[in-house]
């Protein structure tokens, strides 16, 4: 008897990971492949720190977000001690999802099934008919590694997480922390479901080779020079460049002045799990904040700021996020995988904890740059899926600006080796 069909071989992981070509886009597997995205989820997305909140969005106790990666469901909240607490969101009774809204305030944690209930830290407080030997001390929901740095919420779903995020705080506290994200709240959150590979989306993150042309909104403001060497940037780009540079100077004065953090560092060698990356750059246009003409989105400057031109503080974290600080509002972005060829973006929107929209500030001006420049990159990176989906697809080569790109490439390589190892 023949059959029509056969089943798919399963994907030759090890094989893909020794035949990926340094300084060269990924072979497609990578981008299509259900067994690597279920590779991705435990070498990447259980192991390492993810961020997927900020304080801001839980600023009284009881306030909770839930967060999905992958199979995974995680509950951040604020507990009855006012400390960040992480929690599987899975009940201990049954199992059923504990928490289903995607985010609310609670006094308890109770389970709609039946009806058991959790303190915020996750301890069971109650559950009902049950025998005297029932120990409620054994119960509690599972605890998830988390750590806060300058209002970022980072969970780690791992036993034991990356020892290496202490690098991480200690070296971006100094540029977020004048910001006082602490004193800040959420004007805007907006989610965007691309249809793309995470990695993609994160490849297209770490790279404005395509901004020029591609970002209309965004380069009003953002150096199209990003990830170029000073002396490789194109001819076509000087203009930029030599403002840049003039800017560059007037800015670092003004962080000296004010004992601001300001230069870059890099921390992205593959071998670092929390690898990550910092600077503070300064803007384009009226060099304030990330709007059409580069003044501030909103009148009320965040922290103790006494000047809005400050630029941005930028930092890019493995595997999943970009955070800028401005002297006006913080932006943030966390990707969040959902399959092989669809990928969550969620970008928050932080103001000065008294500001008023309407006079402070107006919500379609803070927002415009980044909802358009990520709908930008939704169609780059959709673009992208559909041809290294294409049988016609083999791995092309990075240019000097996209240096970035493979650092991010080599980094996630070398943690499906890690695993492979394991
Ligand atoms: S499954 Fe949660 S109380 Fe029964
Ligand atoms: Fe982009």
């Amino acid at each position: 008897m023949t059959t029509l069909t056969s089943a798919p071989e399963a994907t030759d992981l090890a094989g893909l990971v020794a035949r990926r070509v340094p300084g060269f886009s990924l072979d497609a597997a990578f981008y299509t492949s259900q067994d690597v995205f279920d590779a991705d989820l435990a070498a990447v997305w259980a192991r390492c720190w993810i961020f997927v909140a900020t304080e801001a969005e839980i600023r009284e106790p009881g306030d909770f977000v839930t967060v999905d990666i992958g199979p995974h469901s995680v509950i951040v909240v604020r507990d009855d001690d006012e400390e960040v607490s992480a929690l599987r969101n899975v009940c201990r009774h049954r199992g059923s999802r504990v928490l289903t809204e995607r985010s609310g305030s609670v006094g308890n944690i109770v389970c709609g099934y039946h009806r058991w209930t959790y303190a915020t830290d996750g301890t069971l407080l109650h559950a009902g008919d049950q025998a005297p030997t029932f120990d409620r001390s054994c119960f509690g929901l599972r605890r998830v590694h988390v750590r806060t740095v300058s209002g970022l919420i980072f969970v780690c779903l791992a036993d034991e997480p990356p020892a290496d995020v202490a690098e991480l705080t200690s070296t971006i506290a100094p540029y977020l922390d004048p910001h006082q994200p602490l004193r800040t709240k959420v004007a805007a959150q907006h989610d965007l479901v691309e249809h793309a590979n995470w990695k993609l989306v994160m490849e297209n993150n770490r790279e404005c080779y395509h901004c020029e042309g591609g970002h209309p909104e965004l380069t009003c403001t953002f150096f199209p020079t990003y990830g170029y060497d000073r002396d490789a940037v194109p001819a076509r780009l000087m203009p930029a460049h030599e403002r840049y540079l003039a800017a560059e100077a007037e800015l670092e004065a003004a962080c000296l002045e004010r004992g601001m953090a300001f230069a870059e560092v890099e921390a992205l060698e593959e071998e670092r799990v929390t690898a990550f990356r910092v600077q503070r750059e300064a803007l384009d246009g009226a060099g304030e904040s990330y709007t059409l003409d580069g003044s501030v989105a909103s009148r009320r400057l965040l922290g103790d700021f006494d000047t809005a031109r400050l630029g941005r503080a930028s930092v890019h974290t493995q595997p999943n996020a970009w955070f800028h600080f401005l002297s006006d509002h913080v932006v943030v972005f966390a990707v969040l995988p959902l399959a092989p060829d669809r990928t969550l973006v969620r970008t928050t929107w932080l103001v000065h904890e008294d500001a008023v929209e309407g006079e402070d500030y107006d919500l379609e001006r803070l927002t415009q740059v980044w909802d358009h420049t990520n709908e930008e990159d939704g169609e780059f990176c959709a673009r992208a899926q559909q041809g290294v989906g294409d049988p016609a697809y083999v791995p092309g080569p990075y240019s000097p600006s996209e240096r970035q790109v493979e650092s991010f490439a080599a980094w996630y390589v070398a943690r499906l080796r890690e695993e492979l190892a394991r």
